[in-house]
């Protein structure tokens, strides 16, 4: 086996790969990988310059690639990348000065399957800020107190693109992207299917209420749910170096960009992995 590994870091997240190579693996390193984004839902692969293909080849590793449903995003040449960019402290996708995925989320979940996996290339970072924290939903749902838990346990939120309680800007979406999506409900608690682990599953951005709660109480539950989610002892910071690839499980953990000050760039290549139906 040719790669390194370190341990996860704070909040069991984080843990970083080198020596891996990208345009021809080893079997062994492949499953390596695999091993080890079970034991750190977020994983930091270093190991130089990514090409489109290496990217996708890479991303080939932990699931299927699937195509990027808002053409605002898209890649023209590659439909299964999409760019993230600000530029001048302007998203290119909202056309905001909002950093885009700058509140917690996990992504997609206003999609009835919504993805497994992430993975973004940092093609283009700059040198201080606009870093990606994460928090994991394991660590978060494990630490409920047994009362809050029952609570929980058979409620379902409605996930939308445009929810009532989202604060930040989105993309705007053609009429054929929204008619794709419609309305969906999803378990606040899940159950990861590989690892059979169960996680919190909210999402700030898209849960627009509780199912079956009136909504003042669905809202307190959600605000109490949030804040207990994101506090320290659950958190990971990733500060970005130029070439690193992230991938993180969306299935048992949150993110959010940080902004940046002054005029540098920041690009980023994101794929998204396949997922399935959560329960
Ligand atoms: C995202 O929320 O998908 C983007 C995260 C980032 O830009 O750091």
């Amino acid at each position: 086996m040719s790669i390194a590994l370190t341990d996860p870091g704070s909040a069991g997240l984080g843990a970083v790969v080198t020596g891996f190579d990208l345009e021809s693996p080893a079997a062994e390193d492949c499953e390596a990988l695999r091993h080890a984004f079970r034991a750190s839902p977020t994983l930091c692969i270093r190991n130089g310059t990514a090409t489109p293909e290496s990217f996708l080849r890479l991303a080939g590793i932990f699931g299927t690639p699937q195509r990027e449903l808002m053409g605002v995003l898209r890649d023209t040449d590659y439909p299964e990348i999409s760019l993230i960019e600000r530029r001048q402290g302007i998203s290119t996708a909202t056309g905001k000065a909002a950093t885009f995925g700058g509140q917690w989320h996990t992504d997609d979940s206003y999609m009835a399957v919504p993805c497994a996996a992430t993975m973004l290339y940092g093609e283009v970072v700059p040198p201080k800020g606009g870093d990606t924290s994460f928090t994991n939903m394991h660590l978060a749902y494990e630490a409920l107190p047994d009362e809050t838990k029952t609570r929980i346990a058979r409620l379902k939120a409605v996930h939308m693109y445009q929810a009532r309680r989202n604060r930040s800007p989105v993309p705007e979406r053609s009429a054929e992207e929204e008619a794709r999506t419609p309305p969906v409900t999803h378990p606040l608690v899940r159950t990861h299917p590989e690892t059979g682990r169960k996680a919190l599953y909210i999402n700030p951005n898209r849960i627009d209420r509780i199912a079956d709660l009136p909504l003042a109480d669905g809202d307190a539950l959600l605000d109490k749910l949030i804040e207990h989610a994101t506090q320290p002892a659950f958190v990971h910071v990733h500060a970005w170096q130029p070439d690193d690839i992230v991938i993180w499980d969306n299935r048992c953990t949150m993110h959010k960009a940080s902004p940046h000050q002054g005029d540098h760039p920041r690009r980023l290549l994101r794929i998204l992995i396949e997922g399935t139906v959560p329960v």
